[in-house]
């Protein structure tokens, strides 16, 4: 097999982009290729203003040293990673129309000694059933002509460059050279453990990874709920119960949202429907919480129709990204009630949800200005400090915390009523 050189990285978002610049700073030279023209044209401009710092700085390097390059087409490369998105449709079933016209689009510019690597998180299966059958028309035969390999990402946005090189690596060749040279691309930048494995094996790592946090989520916001019943703080609770030495409750919040946790349990749920109920009853638990936490409102005192300030539209504290954010199915219900709302976020300028722009401001006191409640959705840095002067502009004095970040008790000794996710309702 010839040595790998060049590689063609396919989707230059939150995973492509920053894989891309890795790999271009390991030596490589990568031709970043994405479908959006926005995207693509900026970035041969030099400009990925989105990005995380680390990321910004190292694409501007490898743009710099000719290393990266963009392109709207694919090229003949030899490696080629696919990380374009694996959404679920509006029934939950796994969307993989973008993986196959990914790899349809790479498949002209494969060659034989040539390695496919598939990032995309995905069902079990894809690789066989949508990859290898595309290659395989386009006369190359797995194993023989060409090594494919699924490689999930497992970074945490907002650390990203640190966890693609930190982290332990999965990787499932679908045979053992394609695992083997896919071990050895991820190694020239990935200091973490390399994991082979075979590729199906490979994709159920990475939703058993992600289905793991959704479930143990979920239990918190059960333990959340039962605390809020039984007049205890879960907050004292798990602390106390973390001392143990074999047990770990995670934190109760507002939700779970973004393009992962909340998506990938309904590829296992989906395709092994009777074997799932656990899984299906933990994704209805966490996508349910925002209207707990309005109907706990609702119980201390928010009236139907009046006007709602949302705290954090991003899916997770101080990172941009507000796809499938528990936000949105607040702003979805709160609607539905015949609530107003107004959103703030401090990092996230464009709240695009349901295919369309919607408002959100800048400017804290703007968003909170009139209002008869707000509600803390998301767990920024920003949010941790805010007092009674802040919430000041607001009609009545109601606060939702639905991340436990405020100081609760000045809040209340100032006249606010405090409903706490996993915590009884907090007055003076
Ligand atoms: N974002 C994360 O934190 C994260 C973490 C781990 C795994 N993943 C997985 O990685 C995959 C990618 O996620 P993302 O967050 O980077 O998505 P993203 O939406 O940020 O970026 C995907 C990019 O792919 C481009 N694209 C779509 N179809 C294309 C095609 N046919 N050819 C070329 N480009 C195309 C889009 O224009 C977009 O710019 C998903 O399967 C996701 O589940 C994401």
């Amino acid at each position: 097999m010839e040595p790998i050189r060049t590689i063609a990285v396919i989707g230059l978002g939150y995973v492509g982009l920053p894989t891309a610049a890795l790999l271009a700073g390991s030596g490589y030279d990568v031709l970043g290729i994405d479908i959006d023209e926005r995207v693509v044209s900026a970035l041969k401009e030099g400009r990925c203003e989105n990005a995380e710092p680390e990321v910004k700085a190292l694409v501007e390097q490898g743009l710099a040293s000719g290393r990266l390059k963009v392109s709207q087409t694919p090229a003949v490369s030899d490696a080629f990673i696919v990380c374009v998105p694996t959404p679920v449709r509006a029934d939950n079933s796994a969307d993989l129309s973008l993986v196959d016209a990914a790899t349809r689009s790479i498949a002209p510019f494969v060659r034989p000694g040539n390695l496919v690597i598939l990032e995309s998180t995905s069902p079990i299966g894809t690789i066989d059933n949508v990859v290898v059958p595309i290659l395989r028309q386009a006369g190359l035969e797995p194993g023989e002509d060409v090594d494919i390999c699924y490689c999930p990402e497992r970074v945490f946005p907002g650390n990203s460059i640190n966890e693609m090189v930190e982290n332990s690596r999965v990787v499932g060749g679908s045979t053992e050279r394609a695992t083997e040279r896919a071990a050895a691309l991820y190694g020239k930048f990935c200091r973490g453990q390399v994991l082979g494995t075979s590729a199906a094996s490979a994709e159920f790592v990475k939703l058993m990874e992600n289905t793991f946090r959704d479930v143990n989520i979920a239990l918190a916001n059960v333990f959340a709920r039962v605390a809020e019943k039984a007049g205890i703080d879960v907050m004292d609770t798990i602390r106390v119960a973390n001392g143990h030495p074999r047990v770990n409750v995670l934190h109760p919040g507002a939700g779970v949202g973004g393009h992962c946790i909340a998506v990938d349990p309904w590829f296992l749920i989906r395709d092994f429907p009777d074997v799932t109920e656990l899984l299906s009853v933990a994704r209805e638990v966490n996508d349910s919480q925002p209207t707990h936490l309005l109907e706990r409102a609702e119980a201390a005192g928010l009236a139907k129709g009046s006007r709602v300030a949302i705290l954090g539209v991003a899916y997770r504290g101080n990172i941009n990204d507000s796809r499938g954010s528990p936000s949105e199915r607040l702003a979805d219900v709160l609607g539905m009630r015949g609530y107003k709302w107004t959103a703030h976020d401090p990092y996230v300028s464009r709240w695009e949800m349901h295919g369309g722009n919607m408002p959100i401001y800048s400017d804290l006191s703007a968003a909170l200005n009139g209002t008869d409640a707000a509600f803390v959705m998301t767990d920024h840095d920003a949010y941790r400090s805010l007092g009674p002067d802040d919430f000041s502009g607001m009609n009545s004095r109601l606060i939702v915390d639905g991340r436990r970040l405020l100081a609760e008790q000045p809040l209340a000794d100032a006249g606010f009523t405090v409903v706490r996710v996993g915590a009884p309702t907090l007055q003076q």
